[in-house]
């Protein structure tokens, strides 16, 4: 059973798992890999990460290991970002995660999980979420109102008051990460095995532009948002503002 609250003393050391193994099938070919905005999706999430973690693990692909790595090299010569290891990846986005966290240190209190097909995701955004697990949550997650009316299949309408859409940069407290993953679960994200293990998960308002590269349809959308700041003088980094009291609390027990 992992521990539901935790408690840091001094300096914490944070790391992040970005994920980036995937086929990218929806899409219709790695993309993680694509340029948007004239990067790649994976080195706009990279930098993102780098800016608010002590170290990165990159995890792509068994074929994609030796080019990252060398990448990674010209990165460091280059004085460029790059990540503290490259690693490869598994079938499934959570044996992804596990192999990203058999190369994070020990040593690490905090451990970010990050979807590198979401390359507009803030550092603000990755302060947040390790921020309430430093605080005391087991999780860090940002979530973003539903704004579509939805359907169950079987025809029902749910109330979109009550959904939240989930994102990445999910921040946990390292040793519950790890003990959740120790039983080889799968998922589609982290903070729903913390959850379902008992840990508490602290909700905090994610930000409408950090789409998740899904289908060619997202790239023009990104494309949009990076263009929008290319035109303007003081890039936006607004987040949607959620009302809380609809979060059910900012600290929610096992639910
Ligand atoms: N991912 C991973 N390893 C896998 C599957 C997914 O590291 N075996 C990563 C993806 O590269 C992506 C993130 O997990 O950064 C979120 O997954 P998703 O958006 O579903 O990407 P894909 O699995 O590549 O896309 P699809 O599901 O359409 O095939
Ligand atoms: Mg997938």
């Amino acid at each position: 059973m992992p521990v539901v609250r935790n408690s840091f003393d001094g300096d914490v050391s944070v790391w992040c798992v970005l994920v980036a193994a995937g086929s990218g099938r929806r899409y219709g070919g790695a993309k993680q890999f694509e340029s948007v905005g004239g990067r790649r999706v994976l080195d706009r999430s990279l930098d993102a990460a780098l800016a608010h973690c002590d170290g990165v693990v990159l995890v792509v692909a068994p074929d994609a290991v030796e080019r990252e790595r060398r990448l990674a090299e010209a990165g460091l010569a280059d004085d460029a970002g790059a990540p503290t290891a490259v690693v490869a990846g598994g079938a499934t986005r959570s044996e992804s995660v596990r192999c990203g966290l058999a190369a994070v240190p020990d040593a690490a209190g905090v451990i970010v999980v990050h979807d590198a097909a979401r390359p507009l995701a803030t550092p603000e955004l990755f302060s947040q979420v390790v921020g309430v697990v430093l605080d005391g949550a087991s999780a860090g997650v940002p979530v973003i109102p539903v704004v579509d009316t939805i359907r169950r299949s079987d025809g029902a309408v749910v109330d979109r008051n009550e959904l939240r859409a989930v994102q990445t940069p999910q921040a946990f407290a390292a040793e519950i990460l790890r003990s959740v993953h120790a039983a080889s679960p799968e998922a589609t994200d982290d903070a729903s095995l913390v959850e379902a293990a008992g840990g508490t998960v602290s909700l905090i308002p994610g930000e409408v532009r950090n789409v998740k590269l899904t289908t060619q349809e997202d790239r023009l959308i990104i494309e949009a948002f990076l263009a929008v700041d290319n035109s303007t003088a003081a890039p936006s980094t607004a987040a949607v503002v959620i009302d809380e009291s609809s979060l059910a609390g900012p600290e929610r027990e096992d639910s």
